[in-house]
């Protein structure tokens, strides 16, 4: 890197370089003036590195990424994790569709999700998909019914639920006993049996995901032993478990957290398959927000200072609609002025145009900036655009996947006529 360069910190794809701000070797006010804001930026060679981080992990292993698509369900980006090899990891059909839509095969997704659909259940087995990750014993029996009627056999792994303590946000632990997720350690191995005897069923594997926004290896650990004794005893029942698939889960760096590198936790996560003698097995994986969450930032403009007695509002033209995680989860996001001014910083709540409160996307932040100045707003590749509404009939943003010195607009911005296009008006 030349003495001019500086990555921002978690986002090595994105340098200021001369004091403007590149993704790869695109300059992003450029992008923004282009396409106007809020606009989503997104760098393929950061998806691949942080890619290519497990796939060291995984090196000389039968393993499969499978990349948790709900945290960036953008077709291109799908078709960055298609190009590269990857499984994907779905919640509903929609999600298969858009995995089809982007050159990926049925045999090539696992389905998650504790309220599939018979609908989405069919459209599945017809497809070919590579495994059903069960939830309840009532999908069980569900799936074990439509399978049968549509003269198809259902690959099926049983998601436990390990009662582990991700140590994460509450919204998003989803392997405690009080998550609606999975099913119980304890009741796990009746499931399996009954699986087992269901017409149209076949197991395949064991699944489980602990949480998101991961931080720390030991619930992983925790989560692995937990699993590897139900295989045991499973396999014990007669019932053979070819995969293990482990979640996704690996947090990134929003704001100096210090998440293991991939390569360096599944090296020890498959030590410690090796040793309980399991190295023989397939692995999977989910990953979705270490794989593109700081791949992505979103730009917007500052629309007006309102400095205030208690408060100084920076309003900017991105709100909760386009970044909804503040508001959700009370989230961290960086936040960086794409041009440097020499003039003393304010301290500053940066506020969406959206007329509620919680329209926050950071709070108490030193900038100095005027209207009219562009903004990134950091980590912004994962559960951003994915989780943006229309609310206050606000169009969704533009998206651009950046690569190399190209760049390509991914997503128009929504117009008013396309929020308006599914309705209708009585007679
Ligand atoms: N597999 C399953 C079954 C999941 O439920 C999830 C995420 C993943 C994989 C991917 O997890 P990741 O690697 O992305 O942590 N909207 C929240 C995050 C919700 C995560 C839900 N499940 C947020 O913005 O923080």
């Amino acid at each position: 890197m030349s003495a001019t360069e500086t990555s921002l910190p978690g986002h090595p794809e994105f340098k200021f370089r001369g004091g403007e701000l590149f993704a790869e070797e695109v300059r992003l006010d450029e992008l923004a003036r282009e396409h106007g804001t809020p606009l989503f930026v997104y760098s393929k060679a950061a998806m691949l590195a942080a890619l290519a981080a497990y796939q060291r992990g995984f090196a000389g292993r039968r393993a499969r990424i499978c990349y948790a698509m709900k945290a960036n369900p953008a077709l291109a980006v799908l078709q960055v994790f298609v190009q590269a090899g990857c499984g994907f990891d779905i919640v509903s059909g929609g999600e298969l569709e858009r995995v089809l839509a982007a050159g990926g095969q049925g045999r090539d997704i696992i389905f998650s999700g504790v309220g599939k659909t018979r609908a989405e259940m069919r459209r599945a087995l017809e497809v070919g998909i590579g495994c059903f990750n069960v939830e309840s014993e009532a999908e069980l029996e569900v799936l074990s019914e439509v399978a049968s009627a549509a003269g198809r056999v259902a690959p099926v792994s049983i998601r436990v639920n390990p009662d582990v303590d991700p140590k994460t946000h509450p919204y998003i632990s989803t392997g405690l006993k009080g998550n609606k997720f999975g099913i119980a350690h304890g009741q796990a191995l009746s499931a399996y049996r009954r699986a087992a005897t269901l017409p149209g069923l076949k197991v395949v594997g064991i699944d489980c995901h602990i949480g998101s926004q991961i931080t720390d290896e030991a619930p992983y650990l925790n989560a692995m032993d937990r699993v590897l004794d139900l295989v045991e005893s499973v396999e014990v029942a007669g019932i053979a478990l070819p995969h293990i698939d482990f979640g996704g889960g690996l947090g990134i760096d929003y704001n100096g957290d210090r998440p293991p590198a991939a390569d360096a936790l599944w090296a020890k996560l498959l030590a410690r398959l090796d040793a309980r003698g399991f190295g023989d097995r397939q692995f999977l994986i989910e990953p979705g927000r270490s794989l593109v969450g700081n791949a992505g930032v979103c730009l917007t403009e500052v629309l007006y200072l309102k400095p205030g007695e208690q408060k100084n509002f920076c309003v900017i033209d991105a709100a909760m609609n386009d970044l909804p995680r503040p508001a959700m989860y009370q989230a961290f996001h960086g936040v960086v002025p794409l041009a440097r001014r020499d003039t003393p910083p304010r301290t500053y709540d940066l506020v969406g145009p959206v007329c509620e409160s919680g329209d926050w996307i950071a709070r108490d932040r030193a900038l100095a900036v005027e209207p009219g100045d562009l903004l990134a707003v950091l980590s912004a590749g994962a559960y951003c655009m994915s989780m943006a509404s229309n609310y206050n009939s606000r169009g969704r943003a533009a998206e651009v996947l950046v690569d190399g010195s190209r760049a390509f607009l991914i997503r128009e911005r929504e117009t008013p006529a396309d929020q308006m296009r599914s309705e209708r008006l009585v007679p």
